[in-house]
């Protein structure tokens, strides 16, 4: 075996970094230090505008105070409690406040909640209530799950088995009988669109296709993002999720939405549900239920889902599973709080006034050198490059380490750079992240 060691910055050799290139950045590091508001600060003093509401998930801004506060006194008054067979008032409180603003409103009926403690562990909460359900109704058979092309459904066994990544799939045994519905994306058809694109709406008959080609009876459940996030953000044809459904419906199959980015007022509405007047069974998040500030998700369950299981002796645990994170305290108390300062600031629908704003400037990067198309929705956007010859996402590599510098945090997947910022973001900040987004596309090579 080779002992050689890459000569590391010291101290950084320890914390083996998820979904980062170690070696690289622990070349030249990217530091933060603090946040508050729209910013960063990073390590060597500057202010970095926070283009990405961290990791999609801080839509209230950094450094919430209340949030800080009510964590605080959670944490100094009930630490922690065993949610098995145990309760503790926040969860309900949590529960209560979420089913009240559930997805779809109150007549889509998606007001049953079981937490977790993130996204990951959310989707496979959502595939396995389904699995559950289908069994309870008498629909045993329906053991397979149908995911997408591209989809990005957290890194659990069965978030990858249902997601389309292939990176994020290969090395790993995945779930049997799961299949996939192709992805929506078409730059021919339907590059530099604005609002949702035209074309594609058909490729919802790919699931009538695997009916066909599986029996009904053996599908439990579909799992689609609204609009597909981690990919580079992809928005779904016109007609797109509305067919979907349908399909869903004719054929006793469940639709999950994960809505671990698109939840918490992304697209402008509380969730995408609402968005596009689409109701699922099961919708997933995470993210936006604490503001990020500590690691938590929800699975919103249509009542019927959820009364379906609810049979059978009453002493009898109804679904074996959970987790001892699962309702945690003091992550209830953050969402809570965080619910509370969505209220307060209308931040669930703030995303609606000022779409138009953050489609305009983003659209306005059309023509910049190598962009070969720009997407939007609500106030998230993603803006391709095409890559550079036999380097595959490079340019947009360059270009996310060209902003930083330069005082923006985007992301990258790929040669797609995408923006989601906090939902506090003013109009200003709105102009100079696609100034120093354009700059920076103009300077790559
Ligand atoms: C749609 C979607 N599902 C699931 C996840 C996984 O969430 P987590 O990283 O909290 O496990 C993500 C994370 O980006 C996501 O975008």
């Amino acid at each position: 075996m080779d002992h050689h060691h890459a000569a590391n910055a010291p101290g950084l050799d320890a914390y083996w970094m998820p979904f980062t290139a170690n070696r690289q950045f622990k070349a030249a590091p990217r530091m933060l230090a603090s946040a508050k508001g729209m910013h960063y600060t990073a390590t060597d003093g500057r202010s970095v505008l926070d283009g990405t509401a961290g990791l999609w998930c801080v839509n209230a801004g950094h450094g919430r105070q209340a949030i800080a506060s009510a964590v605080e006194r959670q944490l100094t008054t009930l630490d922690f409690a065993p949610s098995f067979q145990m309760g503790h008032q926040a969860a309900f409180d949590f529960a209560e406040r979420l089913a009240a603003i559930a997805p779809g409103g109150p007549e889509a009926g998606l007001d049953r909640v079981f937490f977790t403690g993130s996204g990951s562990e959310s989707v496979d909460t959502a595939l396995k209530i389904a699995l559950a359900y289908q069994r309870a109704i008498g629909q045993g058979t329906r053991t397979k799950l149908i995911g997408r092309e591209r989809g990005y459904h957290g890194v659990g066994f069965g978030g990858i088995s249902v997601g389309g990544l292939v990176n994020n799939r290969r090395v790993f045994p995945l779930l049997p009988g799961v299949d996939h519905l192709r992805h929506t994306h078409d730059l021919e058809r339907n590059a530099f669109s604005k609002g949702l694109p035209a074309h594609g709406a058909d490729l919802a008959d790919d699931l009538e296709r695997l009916v066909a080609l599986h029996g009904a009876e053996t599908i439990a459940a579909c799992i689609v993002e609204p609009v597909a996030g981690s990919t580079g953000v992809l928005l779904p044809p016109t007609g797109y999720l509305e067919r979907l459904r349908a399909i869903c419906d004719r054929h006793g199959i469940l639709l999950i939405f994960d809505e671990v980015i698109t939840g918490f007022g992304r697209l402008g509405t509380p969730f995408a549900a609402d968005y596009f007047g689409v109701v699922p069974d099961l919708v997933t998040t995470a993210k936006g239920l604490t503001n990020g500030t500590l690691p938590m998700g929800a699975v919103f369950c249509k009542r019927a889902v959820h009364d379906a299981l609810m049979h059978g002796p009453e002493a009898v645990i109804e679904l074996f599973h959970g987790y001892t994170y699962s309702g945690h305290p003091v992550a209830c108390a953050a969402g809570l709080a965080t619910l509370d300062i969505y209220a307060a600031e209308g931040l669930l629908t703030r995303g609606a006034d000022l779409a138009e704003d953050w489609a305009g400037a983003m659209h306005d990067l059309r023509g910049a050198q190598h962009v070969i198309d720009i997407r939007t929705i609500g106030l998230v956007a993603g803006i391709e490059l095409a890559p550079r010859p036999g380097a595959p996402g490079a340019r947009a590599y360059d270009v996310f380490v060209d902003c930083f510098e330069r005082g923006l945090l985007v992301r990258v997947t790929g040669d797609i750079v995408a923006l989601s910022p906090p939902l506090i973001v003013e109009r200003d900040q709105i102009d100079t992240m696609a100034s120093i987004l354009g700059d920076a596309i103009a300077r790559a090579a």
